[in-house]
């Protein structure tokens, strides 16, 4: 690999995400010896800490979240010379003056790894202080918005300073091995884009399931609930990688422009269907993993009166020659039985059986497995051993990719990070992707509303309620539950 050369600006650089995700991602490539020596980076924040501190206060917290950081004496020594702190108080026109030397000869990037609500003047002051310039890129995290205007306000706080090709949103799903093989499964094999359509796929089911619940982020949640949380990005995101129209390429625009179309042909649910085809509900008590688990009411910092659901499951179609008649099943849930995501490709049944009755013939199903396990898994009809005819039975063609590979330590923010510094989007999401999703979600809340859908209960450790599994029930299909290899 090239050696990246760069200076990484981390805004809220003392924060949380900087010490759990930021810090550590480029540690690693650190490690990999993978950052030219010239790199820098430089975090910022309202303490008047200094450069000493600030390098003590990272090495502290590659302690606690870098596994292997004793081992790595060595590259500690070179991550901690390119260290740097700059104190900044964002409403300071004195502090913003702390903020000089950008060099022009290398990527810069600027990490909001703020609230939302200090883009707007993090991205009007950069600009007034003229610290942007074209080589300058800057990197936002969900929450882009909690609806489709003030997710419009967002971005046009961040469009007040940064061209939109310089504006990367993050979505941590895209920087997962296995959602990036999704591209490689569909895009890199020839075998299954002829039969990657309504003639021959019955349905599709994507599920996003967590067993923890919402941990000490009860007031943030409450806010924000599942469909908003999970839904609007990560298992749309996946939605598009799965059903999108092959791109022209895997470096362009072109991905990002396929992924819209997908978005803008989601049929919107209406007042007669949003009843029957979506699911809302929050956790009861319960035991998870083994242990007893208190209900969403009763986590810290909710409010019991907000109603906020922490499991959706919807039935969705998507309007397009490729998919007309096909359902995508998606949901996502907190405190539900195990962490399990996965995509479900479920095919139709062969037109005609030339077996016995008796022979179970199965319709053949493909699992894309993310989490755990990462690998794809093909279940196939085949006959069993002996002279009495034909007896079928499914079995597998299992691919787990750790078996090929070490995946253990990467984490996706190292993907993600490396992808601005090398100026490649296509695992970002744009503007108009973002806008399109929200109004699609934007008209769910509504109608849920409006339409007064019932907020049912699950039990803490179970596979949400029983209205989901009706919702497949219904169409004489079911959802497969649990961890990916059974
Ligand atoms: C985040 C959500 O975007 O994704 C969290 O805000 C959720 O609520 C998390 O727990 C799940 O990510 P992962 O990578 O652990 O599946």
């Amino acid at each position: 690999m090239d050696l990246n050369t760069f200076n990484l600006y981390l805004f809220g650089g003392t924060g949380d995400l900087s010490n759990r995700k930021l810090i550590p991602a480029m540690f690693r490539q650190e490690t990999l010896g993978n950052i030219d020596k010239e790199s820098e980076i430089i975090g910022l924040g309202s303490r008047e800490i200094s450069k000493e501190e600030y390098t003590q206060m990272v090495k502290n917290s590659l302690e606690k979240y870098f596994p292997s950081f004793k081992d790595n004496e060595e590259a500690w020594t070179r991550f901690g010379q390119r260290l740097n702190y700059i104190k900044l108080d964002i409403s300071s026109s004195e502090d913003w003056k702390n903020i000089n030397n950008i060099p022009k000869d290398r990527p810069v990037v600027y990490y909001l790894a703020t609230p939302p609500n200090l883009y707007k003047q993090i991205s009007t002051s950069l600009k007034e202080n003229n610290l942007i310039e074209d080589n300058c890129r800057v990197v936002v995290e969900k929450p882009i918005g909690s609806n489709l205007e003030t997710a419009q306000d967002i971005n046009n706080s961040l469009s007040a300073g940064f061209d939109e090709s310089q504006i990367y949103r993050i979505d941590h799903y895209l920087g997962k091995e296995a959602v990036q093989n999704l591209l490689a499964l569909r895009f890199a094999n020839t075998i299954f884009e002829k039969s990657w359509s309504n003639s021959a796929i019955d349905h599709i089911q994507i599920t996003v399931a967590e067993d923890l619940g919402v941990e000490d982020r009860g007031g943030y949640y409450d806010e924000t609930g599942a469909l908003r949380d999970m839904v609007q990005n990560h298992l749309l995101q996946i939605l598009c990688l799965i059903a999108m129209e092959p791109p022209v390429s895997i470096q362009s625009e072109s991905v990002r422009d396929e992924k819209l179309k997908v978005l803008k042909s989601l049929a919107p649910f209406t007042e007669e269907t949003i009843g029957i085809n979506s699911v809302r509900a929050q956790y009861l008590d319960g035991i998870s993993k083994g242990e007893a688990a208190c209900a969403y009411i009763d986590e810290e910092g909710v409010n019991a009166e907000n109603n906020t659901e922490t499991f959706v499951a919807l039935k969705l179609e998507i309007n397009n020659w490729r998919w007309t008649g096909v359902p995508f099943y998606l949901r996502t849930g907190k405190r539900m039985h195990s962490k399990s995501s996965e995509i479900v490709v479920r095919y139709k049944a062969v037109p005609h059986n030339i077996f016995s009755k008796e022979a179970s013939l199965k319709a053949d199903q493909l699992v894309l497995r993310i989490h755990p396990d990462e690998g794809i898994d093909l279940k196939l009809n085949t006959k069993k051993p002996g002279v009495s005819g034909y007896d079928l039975e499914e079995l597998p063609l299992d691919l787990n990719l750790h078996d090929y590979h070490e995946l253990g330590h990467q984490d996706c923010y190292e993907r993600l990070l490396l992808d601005v510094i090398r100026g490649n989007p296509s695992l970002f999401v744009r503007r108009d992707e973002i806008e399109a999703s929200w109004k699609w979600i934007d008209n769910i809340i509504n109608l849920w509303e409006s339409e007064d859908v019932p907020m049912e209960e699950y039990i803490s450790g179970g596979w949400g309620p029983s209205n989901a599994d009706l919702l497949l029930k219904r169409d004489f299909r079911s959802w497969k539950n649990g961890s990916s290899k059974k």
